[in-house]
Protein backbone atom coordinates (compact mmCIF):
# COMPACT_ATOMS: atom_id res chain seq x y z
CA UNK A 1 0.00 0.00 0.00
CA UNK A 2 1.58 3.23 -0.77
CA UNK A 3 1.09 6.77 0.63
CA UNK A 4 0.65 8.71 -2.40
CA UNK A 5 0.23 8.67 -6.23
CA UNK A 6 1.12 11.45 -8.19
CA UNK A 7 -0.97 10.19 -11.79
CA UNK A 8 -0.52 11.38 -15.38
CA UNK A 9 1.87 14.11 -15.07
CA UNK A 10 5.22 15.23 -17.25
CA UNK A 11 8.28 13.54 -15.13
CA UNK A 12 11.32 15.64 -15.27
CA UNK A 13 13.96 13.56 -13.31
CA UNK A 14 16.53 15.79 -12.35
CA UNK A 15 19.24 14.42 -14.44
CA UNK A 16 18.55 16.68 -17.66
CA UNK A 17 16.99 13.59 -19.58
CA UNK A 18 13.81 14.32 -21.04
CA UNK A 19 10.37 14.34 -19.62
CA UNK A 20 8.08 10.80 -19.56
CA UNK A 21 4.95 10.43 -18.57
CA UNK A 22 4.63 8.60 -15.57
CA UNK A 23 2.57 7.93 -12.34
CA UNK A 24 5.37 8.30 -8.60
CA UNK A 25 4.05 6.03 -6.39
CA UNK A 26 5.60 7.30 -2.58
CA UNK A 27 5.44 5.56 0.94
CA UNK A 28 7.54 6.42 4.30
CA UNK A 29 8.97 9.85 2.40
CA UNK A 30 10.60 8.06 -0.56
CA UNK A 31 9.93 7.45 -3.96
CA UNK A 32 8.65 3.94 -4.32
CA UNK A 33 7.66 3.45 -8.10
CA UNK A 34 8.09 5.97 -11.29
CA UNK A 35 6.00 4.66 -13.69
CA UNK A 36 2.41 3.00 -14.47
CA UNK A 37 0.55 2.79 -11.17
CA UNK A 38 -3.00 2.58 -12.55
CA UNK A 39 -4.67 0.28 -9.92
CA UNK A 40 -2.12 0.43 -7.25
CA UNK A 41 -3.32 0.64 -3.91
CA UNK A 42 -2.26 4.13 -2.27
CA UNK A 43 -4.03 6.28 0.35
CA UNK A 44 -3.87 9.15 -1.80
CA UNK A 45 -3.86 10.09 -5.11
CA UNK A 46 -2.90 13.26 -7.08
CA UNK A 47 -4.27 14.05 -10.44
CA UNK A 48 -1.34 15.69 -12.36
CA UNK A 49 -2.35 15.37 -15.74
CA UNK A 50 -0.94 18.66 -17.73
CA UNK A 51 1.75 18.91 -14.88
CA UNK A 52 5.40 18.64 -14.55
CA UNK A 53 6.54 16.41 -11.57
CA UNK A 54 10.18 16.99 -10.84
CA UNK A 55 12.71 16.70 -7.84
CA UNK A 56 11.94 19.64 -5.03
CA UNK A 57 14.42 22.32 -5.77
CA UNK A 58 17.64 22.55 -3.74
CA UNK A 59 18.72 26.63 -3.11
CA UNK A 60 22.41 26.23 -3.68
CA UNK A 61 22.82 29.85 -2.21
CA UNK A 62 20.91 31.03 0.60
CA UNK A 63 21.18 32.77 4.34
CA UNK A 64 18.23 30.80 5.49
CA UNK A 65 20.41 29.88 8.90
CA UNK A 66 17.85 31.94 11.25
CA UNK A 67 14.74 31.45 8.92
CA UNK A 68 14.63 27.53 9.87
CA UNK A 69 14.71 27.86 13.36
CA UNK A 70 11.46 29.71 12.84
CA UNK A 71 8.26 28.12 12.36
CA UNK A 72 7.20 28.58 8.71
CA UNK A 73 4.79 30.99 7.78
CA UNK A 74 1.69 30.50 6.08
CA UNK A 75 2.70 31.41 3.02
CA UNK A 76 6.89 30.83 2.86
CA UNK A 77 9.91 32.06 0.41
CA UNK A 78 10.92 28.77 -0.30
CA UNK A 79 8.10 26.25 -0.28
CA UNK A 80 5.69 28.64 -2.48
CA UNK A 81 8.89 28.39 -5.47
CA UNK A 82 9.22 24.59 -4.92
CA UNK A 83 12.04 24.70 -3.02
CA UNK A 84 12.59 21.84 -0.70
CA UNK A 85 16.17 21.85 0.48
CA UNK A 86 18.32 24.75 1.48
CA UNK A 87 22.34 25.12 1.91
CA UNK A 88 22.57 27.16 4.47
CA UNK A 89 25.89 29.54 5.41
CA UNK A 90 27.10 31.02 2.20
CA UNK A 91 29.75 34.01 1.54
CA UNK A 92 31.67 32.74 4.91
CA UNK A 93 28.44 33.93 7.10
CA UNK A 94 27.32 31.00 9.49
CA UNK A 95 25.24 31.58 12.50
CA UNK A 96 27.21 28.71 13.99
CA UNK A 97 30.01 28.42 16.12
CA UNK A 98 29.44 32.08 17.19
CA UNK A 99 28.44 33.29 20.73
CA UNK A 100 27.99 36.83 21.44
CA UNK A 101 25.36 39.57 22.36
CA UNK A 102 24.62 42.46 20.18
CA UNK A 103 24.87 42.80 16.83
CA UNK A 104 27.39 41.20 15.34
CA UNK A 105 29.74 43.37 12.46
CA UNK A 106 28.32 42.86 9.17
CA UNK A 107 27.45 41.56 6.91
CA UNK A 108 27.24 38.80 9.85
CA UNK A 109 24.28 40.82 10.34
CA UNK A 110 22.63 39.65 7.38
CA UNK A 111 21.52 36.83 9.64
CA UNK A 112 19.82 39.01 12.38
CA UNK A 113 21.05 40.92 15.34
CA UNK A 114 20.27 38.22 17.95
CA UNK A 115 20.46 34.51 18.64
CA UNK A 116 24.08 34.10 18.28
CA UNK A 117 23.94 31.84 21.04
CA UNK A 118 25.40 28.77 19.48
CA UNK A 119 28.92 27.59 20.63
CA UNK A 120 29.45 24.78 18.54
CA UNK A 121 27.70 23.86 15.20
CA UNK A 122 26.67 20.32 16.34
CA UNK A 123 24.59 22.70 18.95
CA UNK A 124 23.30 24.90 16.01
CA UNK A 125 22.19 21.62 14.39
CA UNK A 126 20.55 20.04 17.12
CA UNK A 127 18.50 23.36 17.83
CA UNK A 128 17.21 23.02 13.74
CA UNK A 129 16.55 19.42 15.04
CA UNK A 130 14.19 20.27 17.44
CA UNK A 131 12.85 23.08 15.49
CA UNK A 132 12.03 20.69 12.72
CA UNK A 133 12.31 23.23 9.47
CA UNK A 134 10.17 23.63 6.94
CA UNK A 135 12.41 22.19 4.40
CA UNK A 136 15.68 20.45 4.89
CA UNK A 137 19.00 21.83 5.34
CA UNK A 138 22.11 21.68 4.62
CA UNK A 139 24.90 23.61 6.22
CA UNK A 140 28.02 25.20 5.99
CA UNK A 141 30.50 26.90 8.29
CA UNK A 142 31.26 30.37 7.50
CA UNK A 143 35.19 31.46 7.81
CA UNK A 144 33.99 35.27 8.23
CA UNK A 145 32.17 33.54 11.22
CA UNK A 146 34.97 31.87 12.54
CA UNK A 147 37.46 35.04 12.53
CA UNK A 148 35.13 37.27 14.19
CA UNK A 149 35.22 34.39 16.63
CA UNK A 150 38.57 33.59 16.65
CA UNK A 151 40.52 36.66 15.03
CA UNK A 152 41.19 39.78 17.67
CA UNK A 153 42.10 41.97 14.95
CA UNK A 154 39.74 41.57 12.24
CA UNK A 155 41.95 44.05 9.66
CA UNK A 156 44.53 41.54 9.45
CA UNK A 157 45.30 38.06 8.93
CA UNK A 158 45.25 35.80 11.37
CA UNK A 159 47.95 34.19 13.46
CA UNK A 160 49.01 30.64 12.97
CA UNK A 161 47.35 30.13 16.50
CA UNK A 162 43.91 32.04 15.25
CA UNK A 163 44.08 29.93 12.28
CA UNK A 164 44.32 26.61 14.08
CA UNK A 165 41.81 27.57 16.50
CA UNK A 166 39.22 28.39 13.25
CA UNK A 167 40.50 24.78 11.90
CA UNK A 168 39.41 23.01 15.36
CA UNK A 169 36.21 24.64 15.06
CA UNK A 170 35.48 23.15 11.08
CA UNK A 171 36.85 19.99 12.24
CA UNK A 172 33.76 19.87 14.64
CA UNK A 173 31.39 21.61 12.33
CA UNK A 174 32.04 18.68 9.97
CA UNK A 175 31.64 16.34 12.01
CA UNK A 176 28.57 17.72 13.19
CA UNK A 177 27.45 17.06 9.76
CA UNK A 178 28.65 20.27 8.05
CA UNK A 179 28.71 20.19 4.40
CA UNK A 180 31.53 22.04 4.20
CA UNK A 181 33.12 25.55 4.42
CA UNK A 182 31.59 29.13 3.11
CA UNK A 183 34.80 31.82 2.40
CA UNK A 184 33.25 35.87 1.62
CA UNK A 185 36.76 37.40 1.21
CA UNK A 186 35.10 40.25 -0.14
CA UNK A 187 34.10 41.61 2.75
CA UNK A 188 35.33 43.63 5.57
CA UNK A 189 35.42 40.93 8.54
CA UNK A 190 37.64 38.71 6.02
CA UNK A 191 39.17 40.93 3.61
CA UNK A 192 42.35 41.02 5.11
CA UNK A 193 42.46 37.02 5.39
CA UNK A 194 45.23 35.61 3.00
CA UNK A 195 44.58 32.59 1.19
CA UNK A 196 46.96 30.76 3.29
CA UNK A 197 44.80 31.60 6.31
CA UNK A 198 41.55 30.36 4.56
CA UNK A 199 43.65 26.72 3.64
CA UNK A 200 44.95 26.58 6.91
CA UNK A 201 41.78 27.35 9.00
CA UNK A 202 39.80 25.16 6.35
CA UNK A 203 42.63 22.38 6.52
CA UNK A 204 40.26 19.64 8.01
CA UNK A 205 38.17 19.85 4.83
CA UNK A 206 40.83 17.81 3.08
CA UNK A 207 39.88 14.42 2.02
CA UNK A 208 36.32 14.80 3.88
CA UNK A 209 34.07 15.12 0.40
CA UNK A 210 32.92 18.71 1.67
CA UNK A 211 32.58 21.59 -0.51
CA UNK A 212 34.01 25.06 -0.06
CA UNK A 213 31.54 27.52 -1.77
CA UNK A 214 33.43 31.13 -2.17
CA UNK A 215 31.96 34.86 -2.41
CA UNK A 216 35.29 36.09 -4.21
CA UNK A 217 37.07 38.77 -3.32
CA UNK A 218 36.19 40.61 -5.67
CA UNK A 219 33.38 40.65 -8.89
CA UNK A 220 34.67 43.45 -10.61
CA UNK A 221 37.27 45.28 -11.87
CA UNK A 222 39.95 42.59 -10.87
CA UNK A 223 37.39 39.17 -10.59
CA UNK A 224 40.51 37.48 -12.47
CA UNK A 225 42.40 37.21 -9.91
CA UNK A 226 39.87 36.85 -7.30
CA UNK A 227 39.22 33.41 -9.69
CA UNK A 228 42.82 32.39 -9.85
CA UNK A 229 42.80 32.72 -5.85
CA UNK A 230 39.52 30.78 -5.78
CA UNK A 231 41.02 28.04 -7.67
CA UNK A 232 44.24 27.75 -5.91
CA UNK A 233 42.70 27.68 -2.36
CA UNK A 234 40.57 25.46 -3.95
CA UNK A 235 43.16 22.81 -5.50
CA UNK A 236 45.45 23.15 -2.47
CA UNK A 237 42.57 21.52 -0.17
CA UNK A 238 41.40 19.11 -3.06
CA UNK A 239 38.17 20.43 -2.47
CA UNK A 240 35.06 20.96 -4.74
CA UNK A 241 35.25 24.80 -5.25
CA UNK A 242 32.16 26.44 -5.57
CA UNK A 243 31.98 30.20 -6.96
CA UNK A 244 28.95 31.67 -5.41
CA UNK A 245 26.65 33.71 -7.16
CA UNK A 246 28.98 34.51 -10.29
CA UNK A 247 28.76 37.82 -11.85
CA UNK A 248 29.92 40.79 -13.21
CA UNK A 249 29.86 44.36 -11.81
CA UNK A 250 30.69 47.32 -13.21
CA UNK A 251 29.58 48.65 -16.95
CA UNK A 252 33.60 48.14 -17.85
CA UNK A 253 33.36 44.52 -16.67
CA UNK A 254 30.06 43.83 -19.15
CA UNK A 255 30.39 40.75 -21.48
CA UNK A 256 33.84 39.83 -19.29
CA UNK A 257 31.34 36.81 -18.22
CA UNK A 258 32.55 34.73 -21.82
CA UNK A 259 36.20 35.02 -20.33
CA UNK A 260 35.51 34.59 -16.45
CA UNK A 261 33.46 31.27 -17.96
CA UNK A 262 36.50 30.00 -20.03
CA UNK A 263 38.93 30.19 -16.80
CA UNK A 264 36.21 28.03 -15.09
CA UNK A 265 36.40 25.40 -17.53
CA UNK A 266 39.36 25.52 -17.67
CA UNK A 267 40.31 25.51 -13.87
CA UNK A 268 37.96 22.28 -13.95
CA UNK A 269 39.92 20.33 -16.44
CA UNK A 270 42.34 19.90 -13.09
CA UNK A 271 40.75 20.06 -10.44
CA UNK A 272 36.59 19.57 -9.23
CA UNK A 273 35.11 23.31 -9.87
CA UNK A 274 31.07 24.55 -9.97
CA UNK A 275 29.22 27.85 -10.12
CA UNK A 276 25.87 29.30 -8.77
CA UNK A 277 24.18 32.38 -10.12
CA UNK A 278 20.40 33.81 -9.80
CA UNK A 279 18.37 35.21 -12.68
CA UNK A 280 18.41 38.72 -11.94
CA UNK A 281 20.77 41.68 -12.88
CA UNK A 282 21.04 43.71 -9.33
CA UNK A 283 22.82 42.47 -6.59
CA UNK A 284 21.66 42.61 -2.57
CA UNK A 285 24.12 42.94 0.22
CA UNK A 286 25.08 45.47 2.66
CA UNK A 287 24.89 48.96 1.84
CA UNK A 288 28.74 50.19 0.91
CA UNK A 289 29.28 53.61 0.08
CA UNK A 290 32.18 52.84 -2.31
CA UNK A 291 29.50 51.00 -4.63
CA UNK A 292 27.69 54.20 -5.78
CA UNK A 293 29.80 54.79 -8.60
CA UNK A 294 29.44 51.33 -10.49
CA UNK A 295 25.76 51.04 -10.24
CA UNK A 296 22.68 52.51 -12.78
CA UNK A 297 20.79 52.44 -9.24
CA UNK A 298 20.97 51.71 -5.80
CA UNK A 299 17.79 50.53 -3.54
CA UNK A 300 17.91 50.96 0.31
CA UNK A 301 16.53 47.10 1.73
CA UNK A 302 17.06 48.27 5.32
CA UNK A 303 18.37 50.87 7.52
CA UNK A 304 18.79 51.58 11.03
CA UNK A 305 19.87 54.65 10.90
CA UNK A 306 15.97 55.60 9.11
CA UNK A 307 14.46 52.44 8.89
CA UNK A 308 11.53 54.58 6.37
CA UNK A 309 14.07 54.46 3.63
CA UNK A 310 13.45 50.86 3.22
CA UNK A 311 12.55 50.53 -0.25
CA UNK A 312 13.80 53.96 -1.73
CA UNK A 313 16.55 54.87 -4.08
CA UNK A 314 20.02 56.09 -2.45
CA UNK A 315 20.44 58.47 -5.28
CA UNK A 316 17.11 59.92 -5.12
CA UNK A 317 17.43 60.38 -1.09
CA UNK A 318 20.64 62.38 -2.05
CA UNK A 319 19.23 64.55 -4.52
CA UNK A 320 15.98 65.24 -1.75
CA UNK A 321 18.76 66.03 0.83
CA UNK A 322 21.49 68.07 -1.37
CA UNK A 323 24.17 65.49 -0.71
CA UNK A 324 26.13 63.22 -2.49
CA UNK A 325 24.98 59.22 -2.77
CA UNK A 326 28.32 58.60 -0.89
CA UNK A 327 27.11 60.46 1.75
CA UNK A 328 23.86 59.78 1.76
CA UNK A 329 24.96 55.56 2.33
CA UNK A 330 26.92 56.39 4.77
CA UNK A 331 24.20 58.59 6.82
CA UNK A 332 21.85 55.03 6.36
CA UNK A 333 24.31 52.93 8.07
CA UNK A 334 24.34 50.65 9.03
CA UNK A 335 22.23 49.21 5.91
CA UNK A 336 21.39 46.85 3.48
CA UNK A 337 21.05 47.84 -0.26
CA UNK A 338 20.64 46.18 -4.01
CA UNK A 339 22.64 47.53 -6.31
CA UNK A 340 21.84 47.84 -10.18
CA UNK A 341 25.09 46.84 -11.87
CA UNK A 342 25.60 43.80 -14.09
CA UNK A 343 24.66 43.14 -17.87
CA UNK A 344 21.37 40.78 -18.51
CA UNK A 345 24.08 39.41 -21.70
CA UNK A 346 26.23 38.19 -18.47
CA UNK A 347 23.57 36.96 -16.00
CA UNK A 348 22.11 34.74 -19.09
CA UNK A 349 25.50 33.67 -20.20
CA UNK A 350 26.51 32.30 -17.01
CA UNK A 351 22.86 30.98 -15.97
CA UNK A 352 22.94 28.51 -19.63
CA UNK A 353 26.88 27.33 -18.61
CA UNK A 354 26.42 24.06 -18.22
CA UNK A 355 28.39 23.97 -14.83
CA UNK A 356 25.64 27.02 -13.32
CA UNK A 357 23.26 25.26 -10.59
CA UNK A 358 20.65 27.81 -9.18
CA UNK A 359 21.33 29.53 -5.83
CA UNK A 360 18.89 32.36 -4.74
CA UNK A 361 20.89 34.30 -2.49
CA UNK A 362 17.99 35.55 -0.76
CA UNK A 363 18.10 37.79 2.48
CA UNK A 364 15.03 36.82 4.72
CA UNK A 365 15.48 39.15 7.07
CA UNK A 366 15.62 42.52 4.93
CA UNK A 367 12.41 45.15 5.47
CA UNK A 368 12.04 45.14 1.34
CA UNK A 369 14.46 42.27 0.29
CA UNK A 370 15.66 41.70 -3.20
CA UNK A 371 12.99 39.63 -5.24
CA UNK A 372 15.37 36.93 -5.45
CA UNK A 373 14.32 35.63 -1.91
CA UNK A 374 10.88 34.94 -3.77
CA UNK A 375 11.25 34.67 -6.97
CA UNK A 376 14.29 32.63 -8.42
CA UNK A 377 13.36 29.12 -9.27
CA UNK A 378 9.69 30.14 -10.79
CA UNK A 379 12.27 33.00 -12.81
CA UNK A 380 13.86 30.58 -14.29
CA UNK A 381 11.37 28.39 -15.52
CA UNK A 382 9.09 31.08 -16.16
CA UNK A 383 11.44 33.69 -17.90
CA UNK A 384 14.56 31.94 -19.46
CA UNK A 385 12.69 28.81 -20.12
CA UNK A 386 9.40 29.46 -21.59
CA UNK A 387 9.43 33.05 -22.36
CA UNK A 388 13.30 33.11 -23.82
CA UNK A 389 13.88 29.52 -24.43
CA UNK A 390 17.27 30.25 -23.18
CA UNK A 391 17.31 26.74 -21.51
CA UNK A 392 15.27 23.42 -22.03
CA UNK A 393 12.94 22.96 -19.05
CA UNK A 394 15.22 19.77 -18.42
CA UNK A 395 18.08 21.56 -18.56
CA UNK A 396 16.61 24.16 -16.15
CA UNK A 397 15.26 21.49 -13.27
CA UNK A 398 18.76 20.09 -13.82
CA UNK A 399 20.24 22.91 -12.31
CA UNK A 400 17.92 23.24 -9.49
CA UNK A 401 18.19 19.38 -8.24
CA UNK A 402 20.38 16.61 -9.57
CA UNK A 403 23.49 19.11 -10.64
CA UNK A 404 23.56 20.76 -7.22
CA UNK A 405 22.88 17.40 -5.11
CA UNK A 406 25.82 16.07 -6.78
CA UNK A 407 28.36 19.30 -5.95
CA UNK A 408 27.10 19.36 -2.41
CA UNK A 409 27.36 15.71 -2.03
CA UNK A 410 23.26 15.43 -1.00
CA UNK A 411 23.08 11.57 -1.15
CA UNK A 412 19.19 10.33 -2.45
CA UNK A 413 17.88 14.06 -2.98
CA UNK A 414 17.67 15.81 -6.44
CA UNK A 415 16.76 12.88 -8.14
CA UNK A 416 12.99 11.39 -9.03
CA UNK A 417 13.46 7.79 -8.85
CA UNK A 418 12.69 4.82 -7.26
CA UNK A 419 14.77 4.90 -3.95
CA UNK A 420 15.53 8.36 -3.64
CA UNK A 421 13.75 10.87 -0.90
CA UNK A 422 10.38 12.32 -2.14
CA UNK A 423 11.32 15.93 -2.62
CA UNK A 424 8.79 16.85 -5.25
CA UNK A 425 6.86 19.52 -6.72
CA UNK A 426 3.89 19.43 -9.52
CA UNK A 427 3.97 22.43 -11.53
CA UNK A 428 2.51 24.24 -14.45
CA UNK A 429 4.81 24.85 -17.06
CA UNK A 430 2.30 27.14 -19.07
CA UNK A 431 2.14 29.81 -15.93
CA UNK A 432 4.95 29.16 -13.55
CA UNK A 433 6.20 32.57 -12.82
CA UNK A 434 8.01 34.72 -9.97
CA UNK A 435 5.35 37.02 -8.38
CA UNK A 436 8.32 39.34 -6.75
CA UNK A 437 9.55 42.58 -8.14
CA UNK A 438 11.68 45.46 -6.95
CA UNK A 439 8.31 47.85 -6.26
CA UNK A 440 6.54 44.17 -4.51
CA UNK A 441 9.35 41.95 -3.50
CA UNK A 442 7.66 39.76 -1.09
CA UNK A 443 4.43 38.03 -3.61
CA UNK A 444 5.09 34.64 -4.01
CA UNK A 445 5.25 32.99 -7.16
CA UNK A 446 2.61 31.27 -9.12
CA UNK A 447 2.13 28.08 -11.10
CA UNK A 448 3.73 25.80 -8.13
CA UNK A 449 0.78 23.66 -6.96
CA UNK A 450 2.25 20.89 -4.78
CA UNK A 451 5.38 20.62 -2.81
CA UNK A 452 6.34 17.42 -1.06
CA UNK A 453 8.93 17.48 1.57
CA UNK A 454 10.07 14.08 2.47
CA UNK A 455 6.95 12.64 1.23
CA UNK A 456 4.63 15.17 3.20
CA UNK A 457 2.31 17.63 1.59
CA UNK A 458 3.68 21.11 2.79
CA UNK A 459 2.27 23.55 0.74
CA UNK A 460 -0.75 23.53 -1.92
CA UNK A 461 -1.38 26.29 -4.53
CA UNK A 462 1.06 28.48 -2.43
CA UNK A 463 0.21 28.68 1.11
CA UNK A 464 2.01 26.08 3.78
CA UNK A 465 0.25 22.54 4.67
CA UNK A 466 3.09 21.54 6.84
CA UNK A 467 5.55 23.59 8.51
CA UNK A 468 7.59 20.82 9.72
CA UNK A 469 8.03 18.13 7.09
CA UNK A 470 12.03 18.64 6.54
CA UNK A 471 14.75 17.50 8.00
CA UNK A 472 18.54 18.61 8.88
CA UNK A 473 20.48 16.66 6.69
CA UNK A 474 24.20 15.45 7.81
CA UNK A 475 26.97 15.03 5.29
CA UNK A 476 27.78 11.39 5.46
CA UNK A 477 31.77 11.31 6.91
CA UNK A 478 33.66 9.47 3.94
CA UNK A 479 36.25 7.15 5.82
ZN1 LIG B 1 27.87 36.44 -1.33
CU1 LIG C 1 25.27 35.09 -0.28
Amino acid sequence: MLDLVIEGGEVVDGTGAPRRRADVGVRQGRIMHVGDLHGADAIERLDARGRMVAPGFIDVHTHDDRLLLDPAADVHPKLTQGVTTVVTGNCGVSLAPLRRSGAPPAPLDLLGEDRWTFDRFEDYLAALDDARPAVNAACLVGHSTLRVRHVADLTRAATAQEAAAMALDVAEALDAGAFGVSTGLYYPPASAATAEEVIAAAAPLRGTGGVMTMHLRDEGDHITAALREAFRIGAALGVETVISHHKLVGTANHGRSAQTLAMIEQAAAGQRVCLDCYPYDASSTMLLPGRMGQSREVRVTWSQAEPAAAGRSVFELARERGVSAEEMARRLQPAGAIYFAMSEEDVQRILQHPMTMVGSDGLAHDVRPHPRLWGTFPRVLGRYVRERGALALETAVHKMTGLSASRFGLKDRGRLAAGWAADLVVFDAGTVADGATFDEPQRPATGIDHVFVNGRLACRAGRTVDRHAGQVLRRERRS
